[in-house]
């Protein structure tokens, strides 16, 4: 493989590759990389998942609007401050506040208001990642005014058929895209990704995901397996769901976008580790350097259920760190603390 020079054939062909030789190749090639771009050190995001409220109706998503069997919750603002508070105090750096998709008055002011405490109680210090799907680009400059400096909005895939066939109508992929274009107008870092391993969708279009990232200047990605949830529509499709090849599908997407892009943040899901209690650490092996660990109060995670068989429901935010630090200690890297860990990639076109 030649260095770099990766063209479309060359990702399908990886994407396709059964051969555990060549891939162990490709993996090591892509840390490599990640070692050249972005080093050892592996950002954490605390990610608070403050409420499972959703207008949406995803079909693949199991806290879609229609989902009845879901309970819904909302953390108040208190809890969401101390969750904060939790991760500025164990040098997290930086935040993730995800939830359902709202676009009301209410919601808007909510967050608005959490945004600009956290800043406050955090001397400023915290990094804020938003991840609150598609919203008016009012809206996101409101959020930004208010000291978010991150956004991530999953694109899902970047086809815009099979996007059709993943949600209802009304949900509309060039709306989608606009607001990552309004994002990044906004100011933002912007992150996006897709779900790897859907119904219908074939390796060229992975690869064109992939195409998708760097044409469109992405600078963080978060992207991870598909996983079906029994009480949505789409798991109906899945005639049999084999864990091991959506795993390594997963981690051939990390190590093909490391190798592609080079010196963008990539996220390695907790997706992955759904499929495999390692799955993590194969992903930060695999090219990927960000970690989001779970920070939501225990009591509520059992509700935040995007997919079957998500991991860490019984554990705290303290044990999340714990069991992290000793995960990532055993692959031989080390933790970026305090720090906010913008991507080469950004730091780069800040310079320009
Ligand atoms: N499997 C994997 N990822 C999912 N998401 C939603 N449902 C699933 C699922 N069943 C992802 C989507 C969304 C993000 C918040 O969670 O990509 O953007
Ligand atoms: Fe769209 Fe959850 S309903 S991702």
């Amino acid at each position: 493989m030649k260095k770099n020079k990766l063209t479309k054939s060359d990702l399908i062909h990886f994407l396709q590759c059964e051969d555990q030789k060549e891939l162990d190749k490709l993996f090591n090639r892509a840390y490599q990389e990640k070692m050249e771009n972005v080093g050892k050190k592996v950002y954490f995001r605390g990610i608070i998942e403050f409420s499972n409220i959703c207008s949406k109706d995803c079909f693949y998503c199991g806290i879609r609007q229609s989902n009845q069997k879901m309970t819904r919750f909302r953390m108040t603002e208190d809890e969401i401050l101390e969750c904060a508070e939790f991760a500025w105090k164990m040098g997290y750096g930086s935040l993730v506040l995800q939830s359902g998709e709202r676009t009301d008055r209410e919601f808007i002011e909510f967050v608005e208001k959490i945004v600009r405490q956290i800043k406050k109680i955090s001397n400023d210090e915290l990094g804020i990642t938003l991840s609150l799907g598609e919203q008016s680009k009012e809206t996101f400059q409101k959020w930004f005014d208010a000291g978010a400096h991150r956004y991530l909005l999953r694109i899902e895939t970047s086809n815009s058929r099979l996007y059709s066939t993943l949600h209802p109508p009304d949900h509309d992929f060039q709306y989608r895209f606009q607001c990552l274009e309004h994002l990044r107008n906004v100011g933002y870092q912007v992150g996006t990704g897709v779900m790897i391993g859907l119904p219908g969708q074939t390796a060229e279009m992975l690869a064109e995901d992939i195409i998708f990232f760097k044409k469109h200047d992405i600078d963080m990605i978060g992207m991870g397996p598909y996983i079906p949830h029994p009480d949505t529509p789409l798991a109906s499709k899945v005639k049999k769901f084999d864990k091991k090849k959506q795993l390594t599908l997963g981690l051939k997407m990390i190590a093909l976008t490391r190798l592609y892009l080079q010196d963008v943040n990539i996220a390695s899901t907790t997706a992955l580790q759904a499929l495999h209690p390692e799955g993590r650490e194969f992903g930060l092996k695999a090219g990927a350097n960000i970690i989001m660990p779970n920070i939501t109060h225990t009591k509520y995670r059992d509700n935040y259920k995007l997919y079957d068989g998500k991991p860490c429901l019984n554990e705290n935010a303290k044990m999340c760190r714990v069991c992290l630090e000793g995960r990532i200690g055993n692959i031989g890297e080390e933790i970026g603390y305090n720090l906010w860990g913008d991507s080469p990639h950004f730091q780069k076109k800040q310079k320009k």
